[in-house]
């Protein structure tokens, strides 16, 4: 599996969750926990395999993303405490469509940087054998992410 072909299919998986959200009833508030539950978990393993592989291997290899990189890492800063706090909220709370809409917006402003910007910057210079190496890793490293969004590296101060 290339490696920004599966970075995609995540990416996608949670815009998917997203929709989802968003046609959700208002007063569906077990049904939207439950994709809220669903999109925590996804997008704390995107990230995590994002920051321990290929954000590292992306800045070593091509030195001129370093900058898009660092952008990258405080973007998922923000979404993850997002995570955090949506993981404590109660769906009923008046905040909780509200917090999800910033979140969802970060995310799909975050998600067009990197597949517009940066990925095929990566893809021309670290060629095809590269990437399928480094999506085998990210494949087989998704079952080591943490459940705690707050367990990321982003996460830091
Ligand atoms: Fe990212
Ligand atoms: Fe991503």
């Amino acid at each position: 599996m290339d490696a920004i072909v599966l970075l995609k299919d995540d990416h996608k998986t949670v815009e998917k969750l997203f929709k989802e959200f968003e046609k959700a009833g208002e007063k569906a508030y077990k049904e939207k926990q439950r994709i809220v539950e669903q999109v925590i978990r996804e997008l704390t393993t995107h990230a995590y395999i994002e920051e321990e592989i290929f954000y590292p291997t992306a800045r070593q290899d091509v030195p001129d993303t370093a900058e898009h990189v660092l952008e990258s890492v405080e973007e998922h800063h923000v979404v993850v405490w997002m995570l955090s706090e949506l993981r404590d909220l109660d769906p009923q709370d008046e905040r909780y469509d509200a917090k999800m809409t910033v979140l969802m917006e970060n995310v799909r402003h975050h998600v067009e940087e990197e597949e517009q910007e940066w990925f095929p910057q990566v893809r021309e210079a670290m060629g095809r054998n590269k990437l399928q190496e480094l999506g085998e890793r990210m494949e087989k490293a998704k079952a080591d992410a943490p459940d705690n969004p707050l367990a990321l590296i982003s996460a830091r101060k």
